[in-house]
């Protein structure tokens, strides 16, 4: 696992953004696949993104987007659902073309029904062939995605209840934490695992917490996101706030350091 501290979140998203480009312009695949977060924190990621768009250095016309999670139950088009947050915040900005964007599917009425959306998800991004690099942001309670504490290590994409956590954290979006839906579909962690590349993003203080529990703490279902861990190409991209409680940081510094200066001699992007 690759550790990067960046003092700003400015900096964060321009670093991230520069892992990214390089993951799937590196997977030399004619249609590279980029797995999605939500939440705040890969906003100026993807408005980085957008910069490399405009700049010529990356191209998402042939890509496909894949989301971590969905709401169960949300009216079609409504403006929190992750379907609508992904094309304002990324198809239109970054050039994804609407079509090529998959949200796992809450609309289903019933269980069977949401069950059988994603399985049909699963399906869906095997064949595409899996995703390049996989965005990710960390809960307060070490969500990744939806998958919260005590979620299976190897889970797929299933239907999950939130907890009241997420939910009241999640209440500004909406009117109120009444209104935040209960469940919700997301890709499981053994889902999330498959993906060639992931990079975390985190800034402030109120992931500290979580970041250090997930990096450095046990591997455990109780801290979802500490299947960073199990990963072999994981990347974290932090600011000071962050990362104010890793224990290890000299080390990551030091490390950075080194792959910066091999990079730069070897003229690579990072
Ligand atoms: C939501 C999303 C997660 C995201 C988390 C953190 O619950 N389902 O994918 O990582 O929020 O959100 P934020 O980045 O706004 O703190």
């Amino acid at each position: 696992m690759e550790v990067l501290v960046l003092p700003t979140p400015a900096e964060v998203a321009r670093r991230a953004a520069e892992v990214v480009v390089d993951g799937l312009v590196g997977a030399g695949r004619p249609e590279p696949v980029l797995g999605l977060a939500t939440g705040s924190s890969p906003l100026g990621l993807y408005a980085e993104l957008a910069n490399a768009v405009a700049a010529g250095r990356l191209d998402l016309t042939h890509a496909r987007g894949f989301a971590l999670d969905e709401y169960v139950g949300l009216t079609p088009g409504h403006p929190q659902s992750y379907r609508e947050v992904l094309l304002r915040e990324v198809c239109a900005p970054l050039g994804l073309p609407p079509e090529r964007l998959h949200v796992p599917d809450g609309s289903g009425v019933d269980e069977a029904a949401l069950v059988a959306g994603a399985a049909a998800y699963e399906r869906l991004l095997e064949g595409a062939g899996g995703v390049d690099v996989q965005i990710l942001g960390i809960g307060a309670n070490g969500h990744l995605g939806f998958n919260e504490p005590g979620s299976a290590l190897s889970s797929r994409t299933r239907v999950k209840r939130l907890s009241d956590r997420t939910r009241a954290d999640n209440a500004r979006f909406f009117d109120g934490t009444e209104e935040v839906p209960t469940h919700c579909v997301t890709q499981g962690l053994g889902t999330v695992l498959d993906a060639r590349r992931l990079l975390l993003v985190a800034s402030g203080v109120a992931k500290a917490e979580a970041v250090a529990a997930a990096l450095e703490g046990p591997l455990s279902a109780s801290c979802p996101a500490s299947v960073l861990q199990w990963h072999a190409d994981a990347v974290a991209v932090l600011d000071e706030d962050a990362a104010r409680l890793l224990r290890n940081r000299h080390y990551y510094d030091a490390s950075a350091a080194g792959l910066a200066e091999r990079h730069t001699r070897s003229s690579k992007a990072w």
